[in-house]
């Protein structure tokens, strides 16, 4: 029997465990994948430890995944196209994806970029839409000075090249390890940490358009309201305490939140192309074994993984 990774209640890492289940044959317009890399996310963590509130038990975590086709179900047809068995494919969004296989809706599976590794391929998605959400909330258009908050991360990162690719001028928060990563990209590297306002108004002195926040910090969310006068123009995926007061855009699945269920849906073809013709590249891979789940969670959890964590089945 497959094996797959669950949690019997809401709970911490130490809660995970690898178990052997049964996977039915797919029903009318789903597919069973043969599950190949997982990417791990911070909602996975925020989903084990109940702040997403309900969910059924036992719990099972992992919401993009690269595979491969195993059995098709009538009319099992994809956003690029019907699916066969053998297709090398991406699911997402997807439940459960911490499996060795998983029957997913054929509305989930695309198509992977033959140059893409499995690992680079489970873990594009989410941050692609994302932070072309982000883009898309705060209209960043050619010109444009744009912060962006946690510039490293799978959002950010993804957020600094489709904001670079529109024409606007990018200013990167990252730690002193990724400096040369957002030069490399044609972003301007600022150091988070105490001083960030001053150090983004030496480098703005009339201020910025828009500000991109991925990390919801207080520091964030303040130099952001310091840097941008129109707070329509500041988005944030993960300062859903205070977005609501500071009156700026509160993007994803939360209360009070923009979902952008369908936006972010209908980008993800065009993110794949992106990738394929190497214009949208996702942070390094860190890869770890299934029964190491426990220790890529971890990692996630740390805040500072260094990459893009993925569980190889
Ligand atoms: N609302 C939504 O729809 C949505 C969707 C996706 C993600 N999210 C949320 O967005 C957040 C980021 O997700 P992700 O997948 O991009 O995470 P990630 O890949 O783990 O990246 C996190 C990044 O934050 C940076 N960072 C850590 N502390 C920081 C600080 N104090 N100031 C600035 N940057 C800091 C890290 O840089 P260093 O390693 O260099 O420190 C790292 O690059 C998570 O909270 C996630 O749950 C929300």
């Amino acid at each position: 029997m497959p094996r797959t990774v669950i949690a019997a209640k809401f709970g911490d890492i130490e809660d995970l465990e690898v178990v052997d289940l049964p996977v039915a044959e797919p029903l009318h317009g789903h597919v069973r994948l043969r599950v190949m890399a997982a990417a791990v996310n911070p909602a996975d963590l925020k989903q084990l430890r109940g702040m997403f509130g309900g969910s059924t038990f036992p719990l099972r975590l992992g919401s993009e995944v690269s595979g491969v086709v195993a059995a098709v179900g009538p009319d099992a047809v994809g956003p690029a196209g019907p699916l066969s068995v053998g297709d090398e494919v991406i699911g997402y969004p997807v439940r459960g994806g911490f499996a060795e296989q998983l029957i997913v809706k054929a509305s989930s599976v695309l198509p992977k970029p033959a140059s893409l590794g499995w690992g680079e391929a489970a873990g594009l998605l989410l941050g692609a839409v994302t932070a072309f959400h982000l883009l898309e909330a705060v209209a960043v258009a050619r010109g444009d000075h744009v912060i962006v908050h946690g510039a490293s991360g799978s959002v950010g990162l993804a957020a600094v090249q489709l904001a670079r690719a529109r024409g606007a001028k990018v200013i990167g928060t990252v730690s002193a390890s990724h400096v040369d990563d957002m030069r490399a990209l044609g972003a301007v590297p600022v150091l988070y940490g105490p001083g960030l306002e001053e150090r983004l108004r030496a480098l703005l002195p009339g201020g910025a358009d828009a500000a991109l926040d991925t990390v919801g910090t207080d520091e964030a969310l303040d130099a952001s309201v310091a840097l941008v006068a129109d707070r329509q123009r500041i988005a944030t995926i993960a300062g859903f305490a205070r977005a609501a007061e500071l009156g700026i855009r509160l993007l994803g699945s939360g209360p009070g939140a923009d979902p952008g269920t369908e936006l972010r849906n209908g980008a993800r073809l065009d993110m794949l192309q992106l990738a394929a013709d190497g214009r949208l590249v996702g942070p390094p891979v860190i890869a770890f074994p299934l029964e190491h789940v426990r220790q890529a969670m971890a990692l996630v959890a740390s805040g500072h993984a260094g990459g893009k964590v993925v569980i190889l089945p």
